[in-house]
């Protein structure tokens, strides 16, 4: 069944569990992401970005979610809209039947300019009015995600500026979290705290002062009853990145969110993880390989349910380590 995102956050921080997001735009996604949660009788979040439904086209993407719930009845789901840039963004969301929204304020709407507080309060408020009337949770975010090591946004493929922060920005501060939520109500506050979005986060594993899990519990003690929720998270697998490297692929050396430091966060108040590019690598060097060791095949079922299992495999592995596996 659908539920709402508040409803699942809730019962997630009384059982002390993160669930992990993953963004959606095709099949093979929804259903690895639909399978690993009924084999570890996990809830799922299904988040679709703008990006996505222009992708799919907005009724594919709405009856790929719907067919999920269907094909899954005893799946709690929740349809998430992930960055909205704007109020009609998460308009035409609701009305698409997504029972939560992002409203990214972070940002300008061209999801490249800093916005200000000001502009981020005003703009998460006026959402939050709306989706509220209608039973719909609202995620707001606070605090510019970018990396720690360079005062870069990250990000090859859209959000993002070129220009650097300095750390006061690419950290969310505890007492303006505070402010924001008593005057936004938002149900969930993303966070920064040295995560990017993309594959290029970190150039080393990450020590405690680029990825700093400290400033989540900070958040947390001074606004217990908000749900925070990681952005960039991906682990970035290297077992993944050697995969499409080595068949014919050319990504740069680069190191994730180590899913320690997530189940760390976890302890502090995280309840959502948003989740893509480690699907993006696991789907795309499992299609390197099968057409690599398979090169007389010409039909794509083939090499996209080999995808699909590569994909599986990850979700498995965080609704394992994440304490959501069994909750369903
Ligand atoms: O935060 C961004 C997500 O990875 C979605 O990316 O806008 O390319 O769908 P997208
Ligand atoms: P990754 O690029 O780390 O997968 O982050 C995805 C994300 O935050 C989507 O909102
Ligand atoms: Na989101
Ligand atoms: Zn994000």
């Amino acid at each position: 069944a659908m539920i709402t995102l508040r409803e699942l956050m809730d019962y997630a921080a009384e059982n002390n569990f993160g669930m992990p997001a993953f963004n959606v735009n095709n099949m093979e996604q929804v259903r690895a992401i639909m399978r690993a949660a009924d084999k570890c009788n996990s809830p799922v979040i299904l988040q679709g970005s703008a990006g996505a439904r222009k992708y799919a086209g907005e009724p594919m993407l709405r009856h790929l979610i719907e067919g999920a719930v269907e094909m899954f009845p005893h799946i709690p789901v929740v349809m998430h809209q992930d960055h909205g840039s704007d109020e009609g963004v998460c308009l035409r969301a609701i009305q698409s039947g997504f029972t939560s929204v992002m409203m990214d304020g972070s940002l300008m709407s061209d999801m490249k300019t800093p916005a200000s507080y000001e502009y981020n309060r005003d703009i998460t408020a006026a959402v939050v009015k709306m989706a509220h009337a209608g039973g719909v949770t609202v995620e707001g975010e606070l605090g510019c995600l970018g990396s720690l090591e360079t005062g870069m946004m990250g990000e090859e493929d859209g959000h993002g500026s070129d220009e650097k922060l300095d750390a006061d920005a690419l950290l969310t501060d505890p007492e303006e979290a505070a402010q924001f939520v008593k005057e936004t109500n938002v149900d969930c506050l993303a966070v920064a705290v040295g995560t990017s979005h993309g594959a290029y986060k970190f150039t080393s594993k990450p020590s405690d002062d680029v990825l700093r899990i400290d400033r989540i519990k900070e958040i947390h003690e001074r606004i217990p009853d908000t749900h925070i929720v990681m952005h960039g998270s991906s682990s970035v697998p290297e077992e993944w990145l050697e995969i499409i490297n080595n068949y014919g692929g050319d990504m740069g050396q680069t190191y994730g969110v180590p899913v320690d430091a997530i189940v760390e966060g976890i302890k502090y108040g995280v309840r959502k993880v948003n989740i893509d590019t480690d699907l993006r690598m696991a789907s795309t060097g499992a299609v390197r390989r099968h057409l690599e060791e398979n090169k007389s095949n010409f039909d794509p079922r083939k090499f996209l349910k080999a995808a699909e299992d590569a994909m599986m495999g990850i979700c498995e592995a965080r609704f394992e380590a994440f304490g959501c596996a069994g909750h369903a």
